[in-house]
């Protein structure tokens, strides 16, 4: 009786943290047994391959790392979780809700692809974390679709306005551009569940965001 594994994905500062607390707090009043995971597991030596990575190490502009090689830092961090942290949990039926899983790769990552290759890269991204690593492959997947141009608005807040506190990725906005291109993309190919987070220009409310997740998992648990 293995359990189930729900996923928050979205582009950076789209309200992710914020929205895995809300439906694991939901998913407990409702009696399940509830597990919190976030990747990068920045806590863990695991992802200092990761962290190398967002702070330049391998080159100040995300392309200078192709996204086979970025793939695998982020998907060795993750099997050293499941292995150490929430297998036995997951395996005895817990409810896993994850803050970006494999997916995060499949919007990041995939940006650096060229179009006629991005079928057979979210293939091989499927193979080689869900068949080969043998991490479990997510029941729901979450999609928050905020524009960019606000959630770089609800970072700038978190910075204080210090720029250089940004990792390569969130300091690139075009790079964000495109990743949203290729979070909608994957979305479509994967069967993802998009959630629109916005109207406008201002995000929708943080109760809004939860109540639509909810209503996408009514029936289910
Ligand atoms: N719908 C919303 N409306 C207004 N503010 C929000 C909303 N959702 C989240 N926030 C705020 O925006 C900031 C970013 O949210 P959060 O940390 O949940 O995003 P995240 O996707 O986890 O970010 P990151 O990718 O950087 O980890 C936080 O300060 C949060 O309180
Ligand atoms: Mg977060």
């Amino acid at each position: 009786m293995s359990g189930k594994l729900l996923v928050i994905e979205g582009l950076d500062g789209s309200g992710k943290a914020t929205q895995t607390e809300l439906l694991c707090r939901s998913l407990e009043e409702m009696g399940k047994t509830v597990r919190h995971i976030t990747f990068p597991d920045y806590e863990q030596p695991s992802s200092a391959l990761v962290k190398m990575y967002l702070s330049g190490v391998f080159g100040k502009d995300p392309a200078e790392v192709n996204a086979y090689a970025a793939s695998s830092f982020y998907a060795v961090d993750r099997y050293a979780s499941y292995i150490r942290f929430w297998k036995k949990e997951y395996e005895a039926g817990t409810i896993i809700v994850a803050d970006r899983y494999t997916t995060s790769n499949m919007i990041y990552q995939l940006e650096k692809v060229v179009p006629e290759e991005r079928e057979a890269f979210l293939h091989w991204l499927e193979n080689f974390e869900y068949d080969r690593l043998g991490l479990p492959r997510p029941d729901f997947v979450f999609y928050l679709d905020m524009p960019p141009e606000i959630s770089q608005k609800l970072m700038s807040a978190r910075y204080s306005g210090d720029e250089n506190k940004k990792d390569i990725h969130e300091k690139n906005e075009k790079y964000l551009e495109d990743c949203r291109e290729s979070a909608r993309y994957a979305a479509q190919k994967l069967g993802w569940q998009v959630i629109n987070c916005a109207c406008g220009d201002h995000p929708k409310s943080i109760d809004e965001i939860h109540s639509a997740i909810l209503r996408r998992i009514k029936g289910v648990f």
